[in-house]
């Protein structure tokens, strides 16, 4: 496995493989990435991850400075998954002068996960472009754990004709439900304990939609009700249609319910499609 810090050693690495997969990461690996990258290998002549923590698509009261950075384990994990190349660029080799072009999702940038974080959309898309550049790869995969992002990232690839197949991969979660996430550390033992409600209460809408319920206001209000019982604060949790995050008419019948809550100072961001017949 060849670890690599810059542009031009990458290209060098890479400009004679046909056909490498790539998946994006910001690195903490866990098994939800594994997971990508175990989609990535049988398409693949070279399987490429990179590990970049983004500062483009942090708000400035995030978490950027405290995101858990575990370089040496993100390699021997990438090496266990059988990768062969991790790029691993700092800072200035990605924005080595002020990023004042960027990729704007519009519509997607406003709604949900975009209402709540302003401008994290812009960011993901436009270091998604950049290393889709210096990677210039034949697919990419990205998981469905962060639903709009998935969107915004496959509308992008479309609407620029990038010769980049978008592949999306499911949710992987704990055995109690909670979906895998690198913030998940930040919770404490209690919250720990407390965290897989999220995905129970999706799992309860899902119910209600599928036994023929179609008051959706009310099923999200419920939701969200739920939630600040147990001492959550909840930013959203809607009923859209997958195609494009919007709201449903009563004739559609692919929908996701998207949601995002805190608990404690810790936000968790969680999805689950819903097929309607
Ligand atoms: P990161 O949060 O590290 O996630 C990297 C990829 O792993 C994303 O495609 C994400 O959806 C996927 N992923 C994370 N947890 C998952 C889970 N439990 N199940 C399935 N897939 C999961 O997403 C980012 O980084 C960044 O925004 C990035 C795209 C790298 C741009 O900076």
């Amino acid at each position: 496995m060849d670890v690599i810090h810059s542009v031009a050693a990458l290209r060098e690495r890479l400009e004679r493989v046909p056909n490498n997969v790539f998946v994006p990461t910001m690195g903490n690996l866990h098994q939800g990435h594994i997971q990508l990258i175990d989609i990535a290998k049988p398409r693949a002549a070279c399987t490429v991850v990179s590990v970049f923590v983004n500062r483009l698509q942090f708000g400035p009261r995030e978490d950027f400075e405290r995101y858990p950075r575990t370089l040496q384990g993100d390699f021997d994990q990438c090496r266990a998954a059988g990768v062969d190349v991790v790029f691993v660029p700092d800072e200035r080799e990605i924005y080595p002068e002020p990023q004042t072009f960027v990729v704007e999702p519009s519509d997607l940038e406003h709604i949900l996960e975009g209402a709540a974080r302003p401008k994290h959309f812009r960011g993901v898309a436009t270091v998604v472009l950049k290393l889709f550049n210096m990677v210039r790869p034949h697919s990419a995969i990205f998981g469905k754990k962060d639903y709009q992002q998935y969107i915004v990232l496959r509308d992008m690839v479309r609407q620029f004709a990038l010769p980049i197949e978008i592949i999306p991969a499911e949710t992987v979660r704990a055995s109690d439900g909670l979906a895998l996430s690198s913030r998940n550390q930040y919770l404490s033992v209690e919250q720990r304990k407390e965290a897989p409600r999220l995905y129970a209460i999706l799992c309860k809408m899902r119910d209600e939609l599928q036994a023929g319920n179609r008051e959706i206001q009310r099923i999200e209000l419920e939701g969200m009700a739920e939630l600040a019982r147990h001492g959550w604060r909840p930013d959203y949790i809607a009923v859209r249609r997958q195609a494009d995050l919007q709201e449903g008419t009563p004739d559609d019948t692919h929908l996701v319910i998207v949601a995002a809550a805190r608990l404690g100072s810790t936000r968790l961001i969680d999805n689950l499609e819903v097929e309607l017949c």
